[in-house]
């Protein structure tokens, strides 16, 4: 048996604690393909910052998903829950984000990212070519990413999600709303959403406009 299978089920005490213990050391491995995804993106930010006096990376959020939250989205699409299933089947257990000022840098930082020979792309949506009918845009990878440990190499996948200051100040405003459930005028709201998003877009395009004539003056 799957030792998640086990904790929903549990035999007995001395069981129960080995599985958890376990089921700790899978998350510890998560954490440690943010630490390696993170140190990438920093030392590029570092670099860029003495080479060519930029910037480009405002900030780096990252997230474990929670157990509770795993487990329900394996039974909502239906997979089995183990920790062999969540290796294979969710791409999000681990999350980072990155913050950069300008759209440019987005692409530029996950190009010099993606073509690092340890790093493998699986998956790319590119939300901010093809928004999503809501407004949302943000650029998304998902990557694997060696980790190594005292006795063994594993591939671990990390979501990662690209996208400029105020995509993330509008991202974290319509993310609220998906834990209210009373809201009245939902829809009221979801159009003010959408112009938001649109505005923003705008102003993203012209702050980048304004920062290439700055930096060929
Ligand atoms: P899951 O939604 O994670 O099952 O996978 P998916 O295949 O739909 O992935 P997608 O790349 O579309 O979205 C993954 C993540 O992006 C979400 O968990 C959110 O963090 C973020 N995201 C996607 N769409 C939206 C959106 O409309 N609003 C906000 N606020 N965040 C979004
Ligand atoms: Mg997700």
């Amino acid at each position: 048996m799957e030792p998640l299978e086990i904790i929903k089920n549990p035999q007995s005490k001395e069981n129960i604690i080995e599985q958890l213990q376990d089921f700790k050391k899978f998350m510890m491995m998560y954490s440690c393909a943010i630490k390696e995804v993170r140190t990438k993106f920093e030392v590029l930010n570092d670099e860029l910052s003495v080479s060519s006096n930029r910037n480009p990376i405002q900030m780096i959020k990252s997230r474990i998903k929670s157990p509770i939250s795993i487990i329900e989205k394996l039974e909502r699409k239906e997979y089995e829950v183990s920790m062999h299933s969540i290796l294979t089947n969710l791409n999000d257990v681990a999350g980072v984000r990155i913050i950069c000022s300008f759209i440019n840098d987005i692409y530029d930082i996950a190009d010099m990212f993606s073509s690092q020979d340890d790093i493998t792309v699986l998956k790319i949506k590119d939300y901010i070519k093809n928004p999503k009918p809501n407004g949302y845009r943000s650029y998304h990878m998902i990557v694997e990413i060696p980790v190594f440990f005292a006795e063994c190499k594993k591939d671990l996948k990390v979501e990662v999600q690209l996208r400029t200051i105020a995509m993330d100040f509008w991202a974290s405003l319509e993310h609220s709303m998906k834990y209210k459930k009373d809201i009245e005028n939902t829809e009221q709201i979801m159009k003010e959403l959408k112009s938001c998003a649109d505005l923003i877009a705008k102003t993203d395009l012209h702050m980048q406009n304004i920062n290439n004539k700055i930096a060929m003056a």
